[in-house]
């Protein structure tokens, strides 16, 4: 199976990466420590790790099994966040960032609905599921308004380097197909 490459929401394009996005994702979150504080990757240091993470990301989309997308505010044409799944099976894993100047305005949630929708809607498709470190709460509520449930806190789950070096406890939002 393979999403679709564009989701149109009210404020936003959801689509495939193109090689030239690279340049706004390091300009708006790559670099950012605030930002990549609970990920679990370290800041970007230069423009050109970004542009190979996102000739990577765009490859990735003939695998048939991560597919990530670009977020990009219609009104502005600017290039602001990614949202990422990982299919496993019938589980459909997400990922997302978005970067500061546009956090706390629904758009997240606006732009991980239509994804969430179209994966279960697929026959394959059973569960679509995320993790958040412990100490990141914003990213539980964007689950929780996309209709996911909490199903846990799984204990030392998850490397987050800018946290620490040990593993982190996690917690687990999913929403399964009705
Ligand atoms: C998490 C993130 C994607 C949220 O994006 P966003 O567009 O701001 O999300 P939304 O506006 O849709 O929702 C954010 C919600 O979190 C709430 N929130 C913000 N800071 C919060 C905090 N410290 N504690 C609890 N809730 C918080 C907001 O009030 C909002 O809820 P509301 O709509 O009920 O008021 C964004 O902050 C981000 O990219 N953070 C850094 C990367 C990251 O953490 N990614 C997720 C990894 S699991």
């Amino acid at each position: 199976m393979r999403p679709p490459e564009l989701f149109t929401t009210k404020r936003l394009l959801v689509r495939k990466p193109v090689p030239s996005d690279a340049a706004a994702a390091y300009r708006n979150w790559t670099q950012d420590a605030e930002v990549t504080h609970y990920l679990v990757w370290r800041p970007h240091t230069h423009v050109d790790i970004t542009q190979v993470f996102v000739d990577a990301c765009i490859t990735n989309w003939t695998g048939g099994r991560n597919f990530v997308y670009v977020l990009q505010e219609t009104s502005s044409g600017e290039v602001i966040g990614m949202a990422d799944v990982r299919l496993d099976g019938f589980k459909a894993l997400l990922g997302y960032v978005l970067a500061r100047p546009w956090w706390n305005q629904g758009l997240m949630s606006e732009a991980l609905q239509p994804i969430v929708d179209w994966l279960l809607d697929h026959p394959n498709i059973h569960r679509v599921w995320a993790t958040h470190d412990v100490d990141n709460p914003a990213s539980g509520r964007v689950m929780h308004k996309l209709g996911m449930a909490y199903e846990g806190t799984l204990k030392a789950w998850s490397l987050h380097p800018n946290v620490s070096h040990l593993p982190r406890d996690s917690v687990v939002y999913a929403r399964v197909k009705p």
